[in-house]
């Protein structure tokens, strides 16, 4: 959602604020610009649409200057148009800002500039902080959005640029991402790590309310009252290679292959030679893990899909009671936290806002935060308690993946070792648990194969142009359903929903007809019965049955109109196995469909706003 890169240094400016926002296009947007300090005018270009159309305008008309800031906008107050798109500037033009994230009381503020004698030319909440910074100005860049940030309400990362300091960028994060990147002779400010990740291992993350003065030599951060701020630098430690796509059409598909390999590396180092569990680096003591009363699971989308497996498999392993909600939901409820109880918030990014603003409130109220993200450094990481990694590798492709599969691997992990701790799991299971675990990431790899995935790509072929679906499935199944179904409405827009199979009779079974696609999740034994019924019953109405099961499943087998079979694990884990095929049906399914299977509409990556 939105990306901000800033450059400033030796080279032209405009190749690195493009190349920079190459890569920050997987968070999605829907129009793209720049402002270049260029000798002593401020140069700005903007349009509507991809990034290329921006790129070719700057190659037929070139702007040259070593600072600049750039932005990709995912529209929010205004819709998405050459006017709407970042960068926003004053009339003079001396003052050019790039913002994501939101001003709440940006009508407030419009009303006040408009009796300064300021007007506006868009319809963004984003003008208003470039008129503020202005009206605040007296002589320092600096200290004028720092006098502007007093007034400003809601989230927001910041990069701004005047004509009058031509020696530094602005910098600042308030409930938005951004980094700064730390070169030589040359510093970055980015949205996100890949942006800038050709340039330099070397990165600042800046906390909320930071203010960075970044110049050509060196960088200062300070915080809201103008303190100066020490920070360490944070070196990242993967390639640039991860964060492309390595030959693969898209990085939706690249990320399903490195399923395997997430896998592993999330689990691997993880255990111990001699077999056991260890959590050393979450750090949280058996006296809190045996205290616990209630375990409360937050997160949004694919994220709080992977919670919902926890769900079941938590309160039937460990008979710990266990809550799951929504993030945007539980923001708006009032919730009761009890002094012992744990709350799982699991977020990809770390940045999801929802999910920001019910973990902060969970722990206003004196919650202990387990976070599970994939983000090193991201907001929920140095905000919680407790931080467990998913070791995925960066994700980029919008539809998450192996962040979800990775996900239900650390909860798995956090099931054992609570279940170890509290004496719910004994010994002899444990161990038995630990050596399916170990054999997940290579039965992962068999959904891969080529066979495998051409069976896949045949299905996707031909039912890619239904225009409905529905995804069934029993307990564990139906989280999985729920989460396939997701991914086939995100990337493939065709429309899909998800029923735990024993709700059909109460009204959804009124949606059969002949020929209705219904996809049936059919992995956990002592309830295959119960889905033959369902099947016989969606079957009865015309409908073509396309399950994902196991070789077990006979009944299922013989029944269905086709099937998926998946490697067999124990029923508790295999929701890690039974989603893979769904997140290919629903890749093939969008390939099929020729939709830009990566930047699906309407969609972002990191939903950064509430
Ligand atoms: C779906 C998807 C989204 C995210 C959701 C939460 O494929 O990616 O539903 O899961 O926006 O994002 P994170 O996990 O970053 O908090």
């Amino acid at each position: 959602m939105c990306g901000i890169v800033g450059y400033i240094g030796e080279k032209k400016s405009t190749d690195v604020l493009l190349d920079g926002l190459s890569k920050l296009e997987y968070r999605g947007y829907d129009s793209a610009g720049v402002a270049v300090l260029s000798g002593d005018k401020m140069e700005i270009r903007k349009k509507k649409g991809r990034l290329k159309v921006l790129g070719d305008d700057l190659i037929k008309m070139p702007i040259e200057g070593g600072m600049g800031i750039g932005h990709t906008r995912w529209a929010t107050h205004g819709a998405p148009s050459d006017e709407n798109a970042h960068p926003h500037a004053t009339a003079s033009g001396d003052i050019a800002v790039v913002h994501n994230g939101i001003i709440e009381n940006y009508m407030k503020l419009k009303d006040y500039l408009g009796t300064k004698g300021y007007t506006f030319v868009s319809q963004t909440d984003t003008e208003v902080i470039a008129h503020l910074i202005d009206h605040y100005y007296e002589g320092s860049l600096y200290e004028a959005v720092q006098e502007a940030m007093k007034r400003l309400e809601g989230s927001y990362a910041l990069a701004v640029i005047s004509k009058k300091d031509p020696d530094e960028l602005i910098a600042v994060r308030k409930d938005s991402p951004l980094i700064i990147g730390l070169g030589e002779g040359e510093n970055f400010i980015a949205s996100d790590i890949p942006a800038i990740l050709a340039y330099t291992r070397n990165v600042y993350l800046l906390n909320d309310d930071e203010v960075a003065r970044v110049r050509k030599d060196g960088v200062d951060v300070f915080d809201k009252y103008g303190i100066p701020v020490q920070h360490d630098i944070f070196k990242v430690d993967w390639d640039v290679e991860a964060a492309e796509k390595g030959g693969y059409q898209h990085f939706m598909i690249k990320e399903i292959h490195e399923e395997p390999k997430a896998l592993k590396d999330t689990l691997s180092p993880r255990i111990t030679k001699e077999g056991e569990i260890d959590l050393k680096n979450l750090d949280i003591s058996h006296r809190k893990i045996k205290n616990i009363q209630k375990i409360v699971i937050v997160a949004c989308g694919t994220a709080y899909h992977a919670g919902l497996v926890a769900k079941y498999a938590f309160e039937e392993k460990l008979r710990i009671p266990v809550e799951i909600d929504i993030a945007s939901e539980y923001r708006y409820r009032n919730p009761i936290v009890g002094p012992d109880d744990l709350y799982i918030i699991i977020s990809q990014s770390g940045e999801t806002a929802d999910t920001m603003a019910a973990m902060r409130m969970a722990k206003k109220e004196g919650a202990q935060i387990l976070a599970i993200t994939n983000v090193v450094g991201s907001t929920l990481s140095r905000e919680a308690d407790y931080v467990m990694y998913t070791w995925a590798g960066p994700e980029i492709a919008v539809a998450s993946t192996k962040a979800y599969t990775t996900q239900l691997l650390c909860l798995y992990l956090l099931m054992l070792e609570f279940g170890k701790v509290r004496g719910a799991i004994d010994e002899l299971d444990y161990a038995a648990y630990i050596t399916e675990l170990k054999a997940i990431p290579a039965k992962a790899a068999e959904i891969i194969t080529e066979d495998s995935i051409k069976q896949i790509m045949k299905s996707a072929h031909k039912h890619c142009t239904v225009e409905d679906t529905y995804f069934l499935g029993r307990n564990l199944d139906y989280a999985v359903a729920l989460e396939g179904s997701l991914k086939l409405k995100e990337i493939s827009y065709i429309h899909s929903e998800a029923f735990p199979a024993g709700e059909l009779k109460h009204g959804p079974i009124a949606l059969i007809e002949d020929n209705t696609l219904v996809i049936t999740i059919a992995t956990q034994e002592r309830l295959f019965e119960k889905t033959v019924s369902n099947i016989k019953e969606v079957k009865a109405r015309g409908a073509y049955v396309l399950a994902i099961t196991t070789e077990k499943a006979d009944l299922i087998r013989d029944l269905a109109d086709e099937i998926i079979l998946v490697p067999e694990t124990m029923n508790i884990f295999m929701p890690i196995l039974s989603v893979i095929p769904t997140q290919l049906f629903a890749y093939y399914c969008s390939v099929e469909r020729g939709i830009d299977v990566d930047k699906p509409r309407n969609l972002a990556k990191s939903v950064t706003v509430e």
